[in-house]
């Protein structure tokens, strides 16, 4: 019998539905490995509270990654079998870490989650009404990048406080 798995779609075409969400999953991949290896290179003040979160968080971009190839292979389509294809079909840029000082590692990855917060906010708008489990996938992705930012912002904070009150002790 055929399934009536995609008949729940309404003014949506599923191939387009699949090609946003793999240029998704390519953000999700590139930022699981941005924070991967920022956790691995960051130096400087606190950096062990950084090296914590950056590496909660590459837990939760692979399981994004995860969600996404799921709902992807659920609708019909392929998630990108090719890690090359993760760089043409990103919305984001990858942040590759260059000054491994903890606070530029911070900045790079806020710039990351911005960005996936417009992606996922935008996917919340296509999707809304027409996909409904599409639409509660990208809604929780989207809960979790907004969280995202606000930890690594309330990090970069602290620890510039932090050099702050060093620099007036030596004063
Ligand atoms: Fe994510
Ligand atoms: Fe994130």
């Amino acid at each position: 019998m055929a399934m009536r798995r995609n008949s729940i779609i309404k003014g949506l075409e599923i191939s387009e539905i699949i090609t946003m969400l793999n240029k998704a999953y390519s953000d999700e991949w590139l930022a699981y490995y941005q924070y991967f290896i920022e956790s691995k290179v960051i130096k400087g003040i606190m950096r062990d509270a950084a090296i914590a979160e950056l590496t909660q968080h590459a837990a939760d971009e692979l399981r994004h990654a995860t969600m996404i190839a799921d709902r992807i292979i659920q609708l019909g389509g392929t998630p990108l079998t090719h890690p090359q294809a993760w760089f043409t079909h990103a919305n984001c840029e990858y942040g590759e870490p260059k000054d491994f000082d903890v606070v530029a590692i911070l900045n790079d990855a806020i710039k990351g989650e911005q960005c996936a917060i417009s992606v996922y906010s935008k996917l919340v708008d296509i999707t809304k009404d027409k996909d409904i489990i599409t639409y509660n996938m990208v809604s929780s992705i989207l809960a979790d990048e907004v969280e995202h930012e606000e930890d690594l912002q309330t990090l970069h904070d602290d620890i510039g406080e932090f050099i702050e009150q060093i620099k007036k002790s030596m004063a």
